[in-house]
């Protein structure tokens, strides 16, 4: 059973994430957590500026996703950075390209699920992940998220990212906050609790 954890990063917040979800998935006894990372919009120029080259290196051993890809996976686990309250636009216009398997209706009855990331605490997390699930649902997915029994989510004697509809991590103003162990276990979590459902579902 494959499971497919196709994200964007650019300070790598949402890849450290993306690294715990797989790592929740490979819990899921016959569960092959694969990472991919979609294409990249913007030029090396504008990410020098944005003083992201640094992170961008750390992550390119992590192979790009084709659109045809997912087809081949039980399940796919999004993560975003917030951009405005929404998904970023490299995933977007990921997503934008995914007509011709939405015309063959290739993505109907796979789990899909959202983690996110944004700078600050009241950001946007929520929004995102809710209003990528729209997307999902055009293409047929079944939608799963993360349920109150990871009840990290729960906690008020730290900040921390995270809401019944996914794992989310608080980046900072300046991208200064790596994700705290409490949003690592959550998104370790909805990778464990997506590869279950998908392992019932496959029967
Ligand atoms: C154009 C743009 C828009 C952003 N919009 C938001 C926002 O609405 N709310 C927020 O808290 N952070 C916002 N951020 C901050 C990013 O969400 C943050 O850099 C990201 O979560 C870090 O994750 P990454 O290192 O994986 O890219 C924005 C950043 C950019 C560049």
């Amino acid at each position: 059973m494959k499971v497919l954890i196709v994200y964007y990063s650019m300070f790598g917040h949402v890849h450290r994430m993306a690294q715990a979800v797989a790592e929740g998935v490979g819990r899921v006894r016959g569960a092959e957590a694969v990472l991919r990372r979609v294409p990249e919009t913007l030029s090396a120029e504008i990410l020098k500026k944005m003083g992201a080259t640094e992170a961008q290196e750390a992550m390119s051993s992590v192979p790009v996703c084709s659109v045809e890809e997912l087809a081949s996976a039980d399940a796919v686990i999004f993560g975003t950075p917030t951009r405005f309250g929404n998904m970023c636009g490299q995933m977007r216009q990921f997503l934008d390209a995914t007509g011709q398997l939405w015309a063959k209706g290739a993505l109907v009855g796979k789990v899909g699920s959202v983690f996110a990331s944004s700078a600050t605490q009241h950001g946007g997390q929520e929004s995102t992940i809710l209003s990528f699930h729209t997307t999902l649902l055009h293409q047929g997915f079944i939608i799963v998220g993360l349920p109150y029994t990871f009840q990290g989510q729960t906690r008020m004697d730290e900040i921390t990212g995270c809401s019944p509809y996914g794992a989310s991590t608080i980046a900072g103003g300046k991208g200064e906050r790596m994700p705290s162990e409490n949003e690592l276990e959550a998104a370790r979590f909805q990778g464990e609790h997506v590869a279950t459902i998908a392992a019932k579902l496959k029967g």
